[in-house]
């Protein structure tokens, strides 16, 4: 089955390269991505970005923070790799985020507004206008906003109507897929929910068909 439609991204936490390449494999074509994290890249190195891309769309997930020409290396290398997508943090401001979005080229740029873990609450959420002012100077292709905070997830969407978002906090964090599409994601992001399940192929696909439910 080919679910070309799916909002569903998968987040491979896991510092099991042959576990990620076997789920990769059976699930790529039925996702929308495989989201890729430093465990991974930590293991494998920048290889295992074009390994996963060969069974799905994959998102690197870096959480670039740095001065303008480290962030430029990073994106290169991600770009090299065939990463579909990458995730950089706006905080560190605009010259850094315009350099990652200048060195991705072709691929997509989803830069961090609001996060879904409660020490978020101690700085980067005060600064939410700031950083979507930021973002949108940058010219990035999406945001990250929290799937588990409704409220904020609604103002990111309002402050950006045109963007992508993309959404974690979902399932471990407390988050229901279904409610952050509802509230503006356009994709959701899954990691323990669906990797730490006894049968993560299946937890998959229910995650598909709760997303699909939505429109049907
Ligand atoms: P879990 O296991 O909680 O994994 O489903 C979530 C995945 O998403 C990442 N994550 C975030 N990334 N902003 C981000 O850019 C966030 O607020 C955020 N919260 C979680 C996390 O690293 C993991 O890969």
């Amino acid at each position: 089955m080919v679910k070309v439609d799916s909002k569903l991204v998968i987040a491979l936490d896991v510092f099991d390269v042959d576990f990620a390449v076997d789920f990769a494999r059976k699930i790529g074509r039925e996702i929308f991505a495989i989201k890729i994290n430093w465990p991974l890249v930590m293991v494998r190195g920048s290889s295992i970005i074009s390994e996963l891309s060969r069974y799905s769309r994959s998102i690197c997930d870096l959480k670039i923070a740095d001065i303008p020409n480290t962030n430029r290396l990073i994106a290169e290398k991600v770009a090299e790799n065939g990463a579909w997508g990458v995730i950089s943090h706006a905080f560190v401001g605009s010259d850094s985020l315009k350099a990652v979005v200048q060195a991705a080229g072709d691929v997509r740029v989803f830069s961090v507004v609001a996060m879904s873990h409660p020490g978020s609450a101690d700085l980067i959420s005060s600064s939410l206008e700031n950083l979507v002012k930021i973002s949108i100077e940058a010219n990035v292709y999406g945001l990250i906003a929290p799937g588990n905070d409704l409220e904020m997830l609604r103002k990111v969407k309002k402050m950006a109507p045109g963007m992508k978002i993309l959404s974690p906090g979902i399932g471990a964090q407390g988050g229901s897929a279904s409610h952050a599409i509802a509230n503006g994601s356009d994709y959701i992001i899954v990691g323990r929910a669906v990797y730490d399940d006894p049968d993560p192929l299946m937890k998959a696909r229910e995650f598909n068909r709760e997303l699909s439910n939505i429109y049907h």
